[in-house]
């Protein structure tokens, strides 16, 4: 199926449950805002947007991430000298792990985690690579109702220390260099189940690479609910898949999926250029 929005920006669906490939649009130059209103529509549609072929300076993806609200800094990894908001990722061919891998929501250890994410493909291994994507409204929307009441109300505990503490397997890239930032420093709470602040959607919003615990429970009935939660939030009906070219830029909600960076080539060489949009307070 393919939809045409009246900016004739098409949006070609990924999967049966998220994501499209958007069509007619070129990034490197301004979009006008007729443009953007489409593909605003069809990321709070989609949840994940896939443009193709796009020729990409750092200040144009930029300036594309600019629509949507002020650039993020990460915490813990040295952005370009040049643009501090520009992350450089990359997978050399003997690395041993990579960033992102592993289901997660980018940066929950924050008290306003990122709206949205955006990244850019400069080098692709020839095989392997991928990224998966798991839309969390859709896997709210499959639990039961007595579930739903249950998780209304509970918080949860979001830490940067699994990742970006001593052994954390963020930032052992070779290529990428941990900044000064003490992770131990960042652990908040959020909502176990969120909602959207610009579709109402209710969304669950607990992953493996950050959330530790479900708040005011026994530590043995927080670890067997947190276990169902992640199982259940990426099973295979709720995902879709990305296959990376050069030239490839994908955008996602951070409010509504989690992401899986897949690590199947090693041998080979993988760079993504990366920004991220600020988020509000999670509610
Ligand atoms: C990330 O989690 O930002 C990295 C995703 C990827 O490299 O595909």
């Amino acid at each position: 199926m393919s939809l045409t929005t009246p900016a004739s920006v098409r949006a070609a669906p990924l999967s049966g449950v998220l994501g499209a490939e958007i069509s007619g649009v070129d990034l490197s130059v301004d979009l006008s805002d007729e443009q953007f209103a489409a593909i605003h529509q069809a990321f709070l549609d989609h949840h994940v947007l896939v443009f193709r072929a796009q020729e990409l300076t750092p200040e144009a993806q930029m300036r594309f991430g600019q629509r949507f609200g002020e650039l993020d800094c990460h915490p813990f990894v040295e952005g370009r000298s040049d643009h501090p908001e520009v992350l450089e990722i990359i997978t050399e061919p003997d690395d041993r792990l990579n960033f992102g891998g592993g289901w997660h929501t980018d940066v929950t250890f924050l008290a306003e985690p990122d709206l949205g994410s955006i990244l850019y493909g400069v080098e692709l291994p020839t095989y392997g690579g991928d990224t998966l994507f798991a839309n969390q409204v859709a896997a709210y929307e499959a639990l039961s109702d007595t579930m739903k009441s249950m998780l209304d109300g509970l918080t949860a505990t979001h830490s940067a220390e699994m990742q970006y503490g001593a052994g954390g397997t963020s930032t052992q890239s070779k290529a990428m260099k941990p900044n000064e930032t003490d992770p131990a420093a960042f652990e908040v709470s959020h909502p176990v189940v969120r909602t959207h602040p610009e579709t109402g959607q209710r969304a669950l919003y607990v992953n493996a690479g950050f959330t530790t615990r479900i708040n005011n429970m026994k530590r043995d009935e927080s670890a067997a609910l947190l276990k169902f939660l992640l199982k259940h939030a990426v099973k295979e009906r709720f995902t879709c898949r990305l296959r990376w070219e050069q030239g490839t830029l994908v955008m996602w909600d951070n409010r509504a999926v989690q992401h899986h960076a897949l690590f199947d080539y090693a041998g080979q060489r993988r760079h993504v250029r990366r920004i991220t949009v600020k988020g509000d307070v999670p509610a």
